[in-house]
């Protein structure tokens, strides 16, 4: 998708759809008490031609005004564009570049399923315009990716060309600056979702290992994949009882950028659950959505698909990439309950359920990173169903180990515009994971199993300032949205991005 930035005058653009954010200006709270209040809708525009074009529809109360209500115009009187679409952010009291991102992709998803392949939309000014750009540009992306790769009556419907209409006072180049910056990372978003969209015999932990080394070739980051001899040899112990299960290689994938004039420290970690197919090992899983299972890579792909955000916006700061990929298979040399294991850090596991495997996975992916020089360790893992049980399928579990970082990555988050929730950490809940035969076990009951599974990470972080997002409930969308289809989401890479770029100053 090419972006371009225009001043001019809406009603003077010639475009193929111009399309204006429609507001409800009548005070919610008094809607709530009176259901027969009327919206009081207005444009979030001050072109009066554009305006002219919608005040019949608009005054008709025909609208609701409800979030992402779409009315197409065709040949809109007074004005150059061929349609006009008016789509509703909701309240204009509550709107913020939150719902602008999510107008922009129900937008591009109204506009291409009709087979159109541009548009032209009116930065709302209540929004400041480079905050409302990057907003318009990350949502349009996100909206125009579907996932239906394999269908043979794919029609591939994309939208091309996004112009986004900014007031005549901005300054063009600041805006097509951060035009150009959202555009890396909306493109990033979707590298991962495509990454994750892949079924698992067709995204092996080798074939991703391929995909991420084809990524850094192209970006230019150093990368380098070890397979099964040189993680037994590093004695990645956890890791490895995962990846023995399976006839799979597994794949460790180390990407760097280490850019000229960074200082020293920090060296950010990034560290990714790349679990391929995850049938739960000798604890198999329930036929009943196992297929669901494809995505369990999804923090892996994030990872990847943030290193070629970064190694392409820039920042300078160094970052390492580190993705532990294999597939949790039960077979005659899977791992099994009782198994007792020793993970790089000398910690002995004793393993009370194969299907807790990304923690395994992950323990020896979070030292690694220590040991590479890594200050400060973020993980991504598509982990527990128990977050889902804690946060639905709205909120990722954040976890930390350090008030500060957390606060950092929190101010990033809100930049990014994804909603995440804080989980807590507690010395005490350590006694759920202690072994009788062991340090520590992979499994820590039912009650708080998100949390168990975070207490098992902070055993391999330790003093390490560590980040750990649980995004079980919020990497793939179960049904399709105005602004975004049923399928992978691409969740955490904005903030991650927005997190790493913190450090840069
Ligand atoms: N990959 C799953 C977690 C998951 C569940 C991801 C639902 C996406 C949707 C993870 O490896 C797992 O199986 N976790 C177990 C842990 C349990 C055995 C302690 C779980 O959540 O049931
Ligand atoms: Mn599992
Ligand atoms: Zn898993």
């Amino acid at each position: 998708m090419k972006t371009t930035i225009s001043v001019a005058t809406p009603a003077q653009l010639e475009a193929e759809s111009l399309v204006a954010v429609v507001l409800n200006h009548a005070d919610p709270a008094q809607n709530e008490k009176n259901k027969d209040a009327k919206p009081q809708l207005k444009l979030a525009t001050d072109d009066p031609a554009v305006q002219a074009a919608a005040a019949d529809l608009l005054a008709s109360g025909e609208l609701t005004g409800k979030a992402f209500e779409t009315n197409l115009l065709h040949k809109p009187s007074g004005m150059k564009a061929k349609r006009l679409l008016l789509i509703s952010g909701g309240s204009a009291k509550k709107f913020s570049s939150y719902d602008l991102r999510r107008v922009a992709g129900a937008a591009v998803r109204t506009l291409k399923s009709r087979g159109l392949r541009s548009l032209a939309l009116i930065a709302p000014p209540q929004i400041p315009a480079e905050e409302a750009t990057r907003a318009i540009v990350e949502g349009a992306l996100v909206g125009n990716f579907d996932p239906d790769y394999y269908r043979s009556d794919r029609k591939n419907q994309k939208i091309d060309d996004l112009t986004i209409v900014a007031g005549k006072n901005e300054k063009k180049a600041d805006l097509e600056k951060a035009a150009g910056e959202a555009q890396i990372i909306g493109e990033s978003q979707n590298f991962a979702r495509d990454l994750v969209n892949e079924p698992s015999n067709r995204m092996t932990p080798t074939i991703l290992a391929d995909r991420a080394r084809k990524m850094c070739q192209e970006v230019g980051l150093k990368c380098e994949v070890f397979g099964a001899d040189k993680i037994k040899e590093m004695k990645m112990g956890a890791f490895w009882s995962v990846a023995q299960g399976s006839d799979e290689p597994p794949a460790l994938i180390v990407m760097k950028y280490e850019p000229s004039g960074a200082p020293q420290k920090p060296v950010i970690g990034l560290v990714g659950k790349g679990i391929t197919f995850d049938t739960g090992g000798i604890s198999i899983k329930p036929a009943d959505g196992m297929e669901k299972m494809k995505y369990d890579m999804a923090g892996g792909a994030t990872m990847i698909a943030a290193m070629r955000a970064i190694a392409l916006l820039k920042p300078k700061v160094k970052v390492i990439g580190i993705v532990c990929a294999t597939e949790n298979m039960p077979s005659g040399h899977a791992q099994k309950p009782g198994d007792v294991q020793i993970a790089m850090s000398g910690k002995s596991i004793e393993i009370i359920n194969t299907d807790a495997e990304g923690r395994l996975v992950l323990a020896d992916g979070l030292h690694y990173a220590k040991q590479l020089g890594c200050t400060h360790l973020i993980d991504a893992a598509t982990l527990t169903g128990a977050v889902v049980v804690a946060l639905g399928m709205l909120n990722a579990g954040v976890f930390a180990n350090d008030d500060a970082i957390y606060e950092r990555f929190h101010k990033a988050n809100q930049e990014a515009g994804e909603k995440m929730w804080r989980l807590p950490l507690d010395e005490e809940y350590m006694d759920q994971i202690r072994s009788s035969i062991a340090d520590i076990m992979n499994t820590g009951g039912r009650w708080g199993g998100a949390i168990n599974a975070a207490m098992f990470l902070q055993e391999f972080a330790e003093e390490t300032p560590w980040i750990h997002l649980d995004i079980a409930g919020t990497a793939w969308m179960e049904e399709q949205k105005p602004w975004i289809a049923k399928g992978p989401s691409g969740i955490a890479l904005r903030s991650l991005v927005e997190f790493v770029r913190s450090f840069a100053g």
